[in-house]
């Protein structure tokens, strides 16, 4: 199956007072349609600026890709010029961030704004139609009162509720790509649920792809394929989401799965706390970057380590791996 995203060797840096700092560093994967592909990892390791970059929304002008590219559908997503990723964006390619970025438009009700969705995605419907469908995305994203709902502005709405028509809007797209940017922490855990049980039945139905951003472990198990862990801005380990969790093979990964959530001990399971520190940006060194926290470092781990298949489909950047194994 060709792949829909092939994002190779990806670096981005941001300047700020302090310097010019690499904060995504040769990070690199692919995505084939209907699969879902998770970036794990702590705060601050570059997983939001991985996806912002893929959609030329880097902050200016701090932001920069400094290499690599991302091809969709053939063509290089950070080459494309501001009209062409315009184009793409909320159309082939939609993306749901915690913090809505793209905020509702705060003069159009919610009604308007989603059959404004339907109209340029589904012209065949008549306006009695977009109505129906509106009504139903908004049912099946949790909104209850979803008739009431069409006619109020946004600012009428608790921010959980604003957040889930962002979704509704996004998934309205029909998109083929779905970025995910924790787009569910800040709701309850029913609501999650019913989200991401919406997100997979789209998969099947419109074979979309998703790459899903998340500090959940427990999301993680539910709605990937394929993770990728990173670390300080660099890749850790990728693999296929049973063997990551059955096999994992970088000490980070096992730090990570250490609390993973237990049948007998049911709940959401965030990250749990390695011991240490993820090293700022001023303090990174030339080697591994888990090092400084790895209770297997050793001199060898000065140097970076190279990537190293475990298997064809199983990537792990650890000196140790194979003594963990
Ligand atoms: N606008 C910015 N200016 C400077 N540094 C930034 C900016 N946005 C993010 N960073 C840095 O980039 C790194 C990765 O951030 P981010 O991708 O947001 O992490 P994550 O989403 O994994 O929590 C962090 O070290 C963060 O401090
Ligand atoms: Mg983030």
């Amino acid at each position: 199956m060709g792949n829909l995203l092939e994002v190779d060797n990806l670096a981005v840096s941001f300047t700020t007072e302090a310097g010019c700092f690499r904060v995504v560093d040769d990070v690199s994967f692919s995505l084939a349609p209907g699969q879902t592909l998770g970036l794990v990892g702590e705060s601050g390791c570059g997983k939001s600026v991985t996806a912002l970059s893929l959609l030329g929304l880097l902050p200016q002008p701090a932001g920069r890709v400094e290499k690599g590219r991302a091809l969709f559908q053939g063509e290089d997503l950070l080459t494309l010029s501001p009209q062409q990723r315009y184009r793409l964006r909320g159309n082939k390619i939609a993306m749901i961030f915690q913090e809505p970025m793209t905020a509702l438009n705060p003069v159009h009700t919610v009604g308007r704004q989603l059959m404004e969705v339907y109209e340029l995605h589904r012209p065949e419907l008549n306006k009695a139609q977009r109505r129906q469908a509106a009504l139903t995305m908004l049912r099946r994203v949790g909104i209850p009162e979803a008739e009431a709902r069409l006619a109020a502005y946004p600012h009428q709405l608790s921010g959980g509720m604003r957040q889930r028509v962002m979704i509704a809007m996004a998934l309205a797209c029909e998109p083929e790509l779905l970025i995910c940017d924790e787009p569910t922490t800040a709701l309850d855990v029913t609501i999650q649920a019913q989200i991401l049980h919406l997100i997979r039945e789209l998969q099947r139905q419109n074979n979309m792809a998703v790459i899903f951003i998340t500090h959940d472990l427990g999301v993680v198990a539910q709605i990937c394929d394929r993770v990728l862990v990173m670390y300080a801005g660099r890749s850790a380990e990728q693999a296929g989401v049973f063997e990551l969790f059955e096999h994992p093979r970088h000490p980070y990964t096992r730090g990570l799965l250490a609390s993973i959530p237990r049948l007998d001990r049911p709940g959401k399971t965030e990250l749990p706390a390695i011991a240490g520190q993820v090293p700022s940006l001023e303090e990174q060194s030339a080697g591994c970057r888990f090092a400084n926290r790895c209770p297997y470092s050793t001199e060898v781990c000065a140097t970076q380590p190279a990537l190293e298949q475990a298997d064809s489909v199983h990537h792990v950047w650890c000196h140790h791996w194979r003594e963990l194994s």
